[in-house]
Formats: C-alpha cells, structure tokens, sequence
C-alpha cells in the first residue's frame, strides 16, 4: 500500500532550543535544507502513536483545504545538540537518534486565543471545518485553554490567518484497537472547542468534506506515516496491515458523519445572554440584606 509519496526528509544540522511551552518538549531545529522546523521527538512520553496522529490528521487537514505547515520527516543524530545544556532535554534527544517528525517553523506566529476576537478573523465556514476535521479525527486538543491553533503572519500587511498545529492527541481510537470499531459513531464533545463561539457552522461542512473523505484519499495519506511508527503494534501482520486499519476506521467514520456531527453552538451573543441569566438568577435568589454584598464568587456587581 505504501506506494503514495512519501513525506520529504530533511537532516537536522542544529538543535537551536526546546520548547517548553508543549508538554512533548518540541524542539527547533535547523535543516540542511537551510529551513527551520518544529521537531516532535520519537522518544517524548507521548511516543511514536502522537506522530503517527500528527502526520494521518495534518495531511488530512490539508487535503481537506485548511491550513497545516509542511510535516517532514527529520533524520535526527543527538551530536547537532551537544551544546544543549538541560540534562531532560538531553535524555530525550539521547533516545531520539534516527527519524522524527518536523513542522514548517511559522516565524513570529502567535497562539491563537478564543478571547482575542481581534487578532485574525474566522468565518462561521472556517471555524465549523476546523470543528469537523476535529470531530472526525476525535481531536481532544483543541479547547479554549489549548487551542493549537497559530495565527501567522503575526506582524505586517499580510492579512493574518489561523493555523492548525500539534494533532498529537487526536485519533484516540488507536492506543485500543481492540475496541476501536466502537467508536466510528462515537458522538464528539465539543463543548469546550476554540471555536465554539465562532457560530462553526458544521453542517456546510459536513456537506462539503464528508464526501472528500474517501479510501483512495485515507490511503495516499496513511502512506506517508513511516514504517518504523508503525511496526510492532500487537494484533497486525505489519505497517501496512495497521495503515488498512486506519483508512476503514476513518472511511466509515466519514460515511456515519450524522451520528457524530457537532451542532448546537451557542452563538456569541447567546453566551453573553446565557451568562446574564445566570448572574441575574443568582441575584435575585439572594436575600434583600445579601443585596448590597458582593456574591462569593467575586463577580462585579452588574448595578
Ligand atoms: N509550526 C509552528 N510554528 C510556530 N510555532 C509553533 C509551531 N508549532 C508549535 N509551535 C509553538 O510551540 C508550542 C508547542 O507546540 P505543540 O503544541 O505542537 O507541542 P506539544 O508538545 O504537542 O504541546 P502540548 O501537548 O502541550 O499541547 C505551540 O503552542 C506554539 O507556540
Ligand atoms: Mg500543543
């Protein structure tokens, strides 16, 4: 199966910094391609199944239309990090030898915040297929406290766009293969999502990327995740036994996309609106002698 293109490889030719910011500790690293990525290491504790995760729902995404930087597979050999002066970072280059993946570094891009509304724009149509790939994919690492999302470019004339980044966490289904048949219709909560208050509207999308969602599509996509992340798994005959397994569970995921679909956001004035009821209620369900002390949970009085 894995005749499709591969992802291109780059050779790491300096270890400028960790990131701390991500749980995995990414690294940026300079390439003899003369580019600079985001490298994910295969010796983090989130391991080999978060890049496989990282490649399948990036190029998917891509595919699909939204922006993901480039992936590319990046040959990693610890000695270009020898000046790096934490031991933890040095434990888990040290266990990093060989290939790992990379993201197209986004120069001075900024994380997105659900509460900066005037930092990039994002349309009911963006905001609900980023909802729907997420759905898809079981992406559990897009909230209002994580959003991984970029907005790039952060400075200067170009109108500035979001990104989607760190797909990590997502296709949960597959550290239990075993059950995993049971969670093609899984229903997705979305309650939390970055862009619930962007009105996401999930049913254009759907419309649109559910029939883009095909085999051959998954197939060309799944070719792209390395051999080596995917050898071992227990309960397949090889890579490409795994790589069928992830193209009929998203395949059938795709075609059940009524029983999952997220709908029923609240609107941003709906938010607002449910926000007042609610102080308004706890207002009025205090005592007359209360009514002039500040509730407990330190809200400004509304009057
Ligand atoms: N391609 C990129 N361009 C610019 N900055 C990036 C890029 N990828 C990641 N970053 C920065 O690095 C941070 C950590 O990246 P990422 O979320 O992918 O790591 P992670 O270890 O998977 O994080 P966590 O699991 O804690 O969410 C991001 O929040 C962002 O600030
Ligand atoms: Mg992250």
């Amino acid at each position: 199966m894995k005749s499709g293109a591969e992802l291109r490889e780059v050779t790491a030719t300096r270890y400028v910094e960790p990131l701390h910011a991500g749980g995995s500790v990414p690294g940026v690293v300079e390439a003899d391609d003369l580019g600079t990525y985001v490298a994910k290491f295969t010796g983090s504790a989130q391991g080999r199944k978060a890049l496989v995760a990282e490649v399948i729902v990036g190029e998917l995404g891509r595919r699909l239309g939204l922006r993901v930087p480039e992936l590319v597979r990046v040959v990693f050999d610890p000695a270009v990090a020898a000046h790096e002066p934490h031991q933890e970072v040095q434990d888990l280059l040290r266990a990093s030898a060989g290939l790992n993946l990379g993201m197209d570094l986004l120069p001075g891009a900024v994380d997105f915040s659900a509460a900066d509304r005037d930092a990039v724009a994002v349309g009911p149509l963006e905001a609900g297929r980023i909802v729907w790939l997420d759905a898809l994919t079981a992406n559990v690492d897009r909230t209002v406290h994580s959003p991984n999302l970029m907005v790039w470019p952060g400075a200067g004339p170009a109108e500035p766009r979001l990104w989607l980044i760190d797909h990590g966490a997502a296709l949960v289904f597959h550290h239990r293969w075993d059950t995993a048949a049971n969670a093609v219709g899984k229903v997705y909560d979305f309650r939390a999502h970055a862009l619930g208050g962007y009105h996401p509207d999930t049913v254009a999308a759907d419309a649109e990327l559910a029939p883009r969602v095909t085999e051959p599509l998954l197939r060309e996509i799944v070719a792209r995740v390395p051999d080596e992340w995917l050898a071992g798994e227990p309960g397949f005959t090889g890579p490409d036994a795994v790589r069928a397994a992830y193209v009929g569970h998203l395949a059938a995921r795709a075609r059940a996309s009524a029983t999952w679909l997220p709908t029923g956001f609240h609107g941003r004035e709906q938010l607002a609106a449910e926000t007042a009821r609610r102080v308004a209620a706890t207002e009025a369900a205090r005592p007359g002698w209360l009514k002039h002390v500040p509730d407990l949970h330190g809200r400004p009085q509304t009057r």
